[in-house]
């Protein structure tokens, strides 16, 4: 089969990541991917029939056209399409998002999924054993025969949430860019997209009854050029939102790749841009909320909802719609912030604290409680979940609602010791906008150094929980927040290759020592860099930022003698 003298590139270790529950024999060449090469799908599997044909099709320049059994039929025995196919069926034994690939049937690849997920995370794999070329958009050596090794892989993840969060509302990104997002979570086999989609610097989202919350809240005169105690002023005016079919299409787009999205709409604190849109949703009764603009600089804004009828009504209007495009299939849960909403205006707003004494609440914290039970009630009888940043912890919280632990681990574990669902995605460890090494060269340096190993080391189960309680961890996320990300190159310096190393904490299992072998992951790293190179992922280069990813001048944080964390 391998003894063409234009076979290339000869089969090299695979280098997956990230790395598999158990792969065998490895070593010789055990299919040839070629114009021949046909693929049948079973029933269900049409998800990554299709990815398979567009995106490794386009890689090699090859048709990749139905096989044989399209229908779902036996392989015919012996027939030339029958050793030179990529075979996708369905298992249901196996795992849920568990998979097996094989090469050695003599029948070409099999790759079998405990459901449609589990098979489309196999293609994965098989992009992965291809070579880097495959993550190429066309051929570069059109014709070429690539061969893979005899490899027999039985692998299924660690947790089922395995999220990235992309904050769009510091920094907008454009549709198309969106898309790659999901294509890059897709490679690294990661299975949720949290779509921060409003803040005080931006409302993203468009809202058809509400049409200001995008005229007006979408938009910003000027940015700060860095770190909020920066005096730097970017003039240009920025901002952009999606509409609803563009929110549409990476829905489905995301679906296709087996990802679900977390959509989030950050209330009562974060909503500067929503209140400058309406002001009457602030606290107009001790702020000129006529007066207040999309927020132009960065930090925790004292502006936040008024605890109205008017702000409930409002935003239940906007959830009608956001639950509209965000189906319950793929959009079970739906993310509605609750961190960081000081609350200084409500201590001194009468009206805020006629809604204490109305509902008999102790203190502003129970307000904010109020309101997140109010929003829980109201998604639990829509058939989703409630999930919000750990503060909603504060001043008690509704049974089924879910918890992003962010301020550390503390938070998770008390939610999951509770009861309560919990992603684990702590500052301290996984939020890539934080600095990757300590060096004078790092772009707009902020928060903790957190380098490539910081975060391979990474642990989302806390040692010491109850088993019970780490049965309610369901997984973990990389928060990715965007005031000193201008750009996607800026996005993809702070991403990369750190989310490499983070996919691996999610999906791999952790060694019976609890200790990860980073040497082995860096020696994979080697084939990954190709492959991000392949992609084009404008990536932090293990020997540190280009000239041109650097940012001479522009104020980070810390500076000398602040602590990490300010
Ligand atoms: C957060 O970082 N404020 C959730």
């Amino acid at each position: 089969m391998a003894t063409d003298n234009d076979l290339d590139p000869t089969p090299a270790p695979a280098h997956l990541i990230p790395a598999p529950v158990r792969t065998g024999g490895e070593g010789r060449c055990g299919f040839v991917f070629d114009p021949s090469t046909a693929i049948t799908a079973a029933p269900g599997t049409e998800t990554t029939e299709r990815w398979l044909r567009t995106t490794l099709g386009a890689a090699f320049g090859l048709p990749l056209a139905p096989g044989a059994n399209a229908e779902g039929g036996e392989p015919v025995a012996n027939g030339e399409r029958a050793t030179n196919t990529v075979r996708l069926a369905l298992d249901p034994a196996l795992e849920p998002e568990g998979y097996r690939l094989s090469t050695g049937t003599g029948t070409g690849v099999e790759i079998t999924g405990g459901s449609p997920a589990g098979v489309f995370w196999g293609a994965q794999t098989l992009r992965q054993l291809l070579g880097p070329e495959s993550f190429r958009r066309a051929p570069v050596r059109p014709g070429a025969r690539r061969a893979i090794p005899f490899t027999d892989i039985e692998d299924s993840p660690r947790f089922p949430w395995r999220g990235m969060m992309l904050d769009v509302a510091r920094h907008f990104m454009a549709k198309d860019d969106v898309l790659r997002y999901l294509d890059l979570l897709a490679a690294h086999k990661l299975n949720v997209f949290h779509f921060h989609l409003t803040d005080d610097q931006g409302w993203r989202i468009e809202i058809k009854r509400f049409p200001r919350l995008t005229e007006i809240g979408s938009w910003r005169s000027r940015t700060k050029h860095g770190h909020r105690a920066s005096e730097l002023w970017d003039e240009t005016p920025h901002g952009g939102y999606y509409t609803q079919d563009d929110i549409r299409e990476i829905v489905a787009y995301a679906a296709e790749r087996h990802i679900r999205v977390v959509p989030e709409i950050d209330i009562p604190g974060h909503s500067q841009a929503a209140i400058a849109a309406y002001p009457e949703l602030g606290n107009a009764d001790v702020v000129d909320t006529a007066a207040l603009t999309v927020w132009d600089t960065w930090g925790i804004n004292a502006n936040v909802l008024a605890p109205t009828d008017n702000t409930l009504r409002f935003f239940e209007g906007v959830l009608e719609e956001v639950l509209g495009l965000f189906p319950a299939a793929t959009s079970p849960f739906i993310h509605i912030g609750g961190d960081e909403c000081r609350k200084e205006q409500w201590k001194e707003s009468p009206v805020a604290q006629a809604r204490i004494e109305e509902f008999g609440l102790a203190n502003e914290d129970e307000l904010q409680s109020w309101i997140i039970r109010h929003f829980d009630a109201w998604l639990t009888a829509r058939g989703r979940r409630l999930i919000g940043w750990d503060e909603i912890l504060e001043g008690g919280l509704p049974a089924g609602a879910a918890v992003s632990s962010w301020r550390g681990y503390g938070g998770g574990v008390a939610a999951a010791e509770a009861g309560h669902d919990v992603v684990m995605c702590p500052e301290q460890h996984v939020y890539l906008d934080h600095r990757q090494h300590g060096g004078p060269d790092e772009p707009m340096p902020i928060g903790f150094v957190r380098t490539l190993e910081d975060v391979y080391r990474f642990e989302p189960v806390p040692a010491g929980l109850s088993a019970e309680a780490a049965r309610h961890i369901l997984g973990t996320q990389a928060n990715v927040w965007t005031e000193v990300m201008q750009n996607r190159a800026r996005v993809d310096y702070q991403v990369f290759p750190r989310l490499a190393a983070f996919a691996e904490v999610a999906w791999s299992p952790l060694p019976a020592s609890a200790e990860r072998d980073f040497a082995d992951f860096e020696r994979r790293m080697a084939t990954h860099y190709a492959r991000l190179d392949a992609l084009g992922v404008d990536y932090r280069p293990p020997s540190g930022p280009l000239p041109r990813q650097q940012r001479p001048g522009v104020l980070g944080r810390p500076i000398d003698g602040t602590p990490p964390n300010v």
